[in-house]
């Protein structure tokens, strides 16, 4: 999709990290927004900073995780500009720990927000741009943990699999209706995000101390790693800039990261090739 201008786009997570910087590059481009988080008063916040910067915004509090809550979002997109054209589904949380070590409510918000907040993306959102006929984009946000599996991130990666699985399924069937609608997933390395304070979301637990959590050392390990990385990470704007340049060129795959971390993806591709086992990335055994 080449044309952007007016053409509205609808992007989950949006207050904050990389749904915020889709929804500045998107602005940029002179479309009209429509932003979704579980936040509100950050939504609001969000919303209001881009409607000064000129851009026409509804501001939706959604909980992704809530199939209603999303049909309701394309709802309201379609009542406040009349079509949809680029659809992110980007709202995730991460959860570190093993199965065994992170608590069932854990592990079911994690599939409920990063799995089924994609899936009901998907059902809402596909059937408008099929229905509406023309041009539109699809973008799923997964991650590295997508494409490579780090220990301690046992229920991010999983569900961070799947988005990659689902993401590419669609991609094969929209194609092959010939539709005009594209599909990318995101599969950032390490971002200068709210990531690492997902708890703050997590229902039944307030604005608990994200720190406060009782971890293993291997949780502890893969939660410094990530803390210390993302602090350095790379601004949400950089994941914001590939994302329209695929979208422009309908590619399907984005990778903005850091290449120690894309050095664990050609890693694992090694191993599936020579059907070798799975070895601890090197990203996690040098210094970084
Ligand atoms: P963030 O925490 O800064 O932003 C996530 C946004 O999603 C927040 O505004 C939050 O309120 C919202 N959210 C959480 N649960 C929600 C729900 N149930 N319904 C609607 N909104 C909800 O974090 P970040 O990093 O911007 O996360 C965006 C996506 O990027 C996630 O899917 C994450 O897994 C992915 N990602 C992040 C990376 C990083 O290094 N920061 C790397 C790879 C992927």
């Amino acid at each position: 999709m080449q044309e952007l201008a007016e053409r509205v786009a609808v992007i989950t997570g949006a207050a904050s990290g990389i749904g915020r910087g889709i929804a500045e590059a998107a602005a940029a481009k002179q479309m009209r927004l429509v932003l979704a988080d579980i936040e509100p008063k950050t939504l609001d916040a969000a919303a209001d900073a881009l409607r000064a910067a000129g851009a026409e915004v509804a501001a939706v509090p959604t909980d992704v995780s809530d199939a209603g809550a999303v049909t309701r979002l394309g709802e309201a997109a379609l009542d406040h500009f009349g079509a949809v054209h680029l659809v992110c589904n980007n709202a995730g949380v991460l959860v570190a720990g093993s199965l065994w070590e992170n608590s069932l409510d854990e592990l079911r918000w994690s599939v409920d927000v990063n799995l089924w907040g994609v899936i009901h993306g998907i059902r809402t959102f596909v059937p408008i741009l099929l229905e509406q006929g023309g041009e539109g984009h699809i973008v799923n946000t997964a991650s590295m943990a997508g494409l490579t599996a780090a220990p301690y991130l046992d229920i991010y990666n999983a569900t961070k699999h799947a988005v990659v699985a689902l993401s590419e399924t669609l991609h094969k069937e929209l194609a092959m209706l010939e539709s005009g609608v594209g599909v990318s997933v995101v599969c950032p390395g390490l971002i200068q995000t709210r990531i690492m304070e997902s708890a703050r979301n997590q229902p039944g637990t307030g604005d608990r101390d994200p720190d406060a959590r009782t971890l293993s050392e291997g949780g502890n390990f893969i939660t410094g790693f990530l803390s210390a990385g993302i602090d350095d990470g790379w601004p949400p704007s950089r994941v914001a800039d590939a994302i329209f340049d695929a979208v422009a060129a309908q590619r399907f795959y984005v990778i903005p990261a850091q290449e120690p971390v894309k050095a664990g993806l050609y890693q694992r591709l090694d191993e599936l090739r020579e059907e070798r086992n799975p070895a601890l990335p090197g990203i996690f055994s040098e210094p970084s």
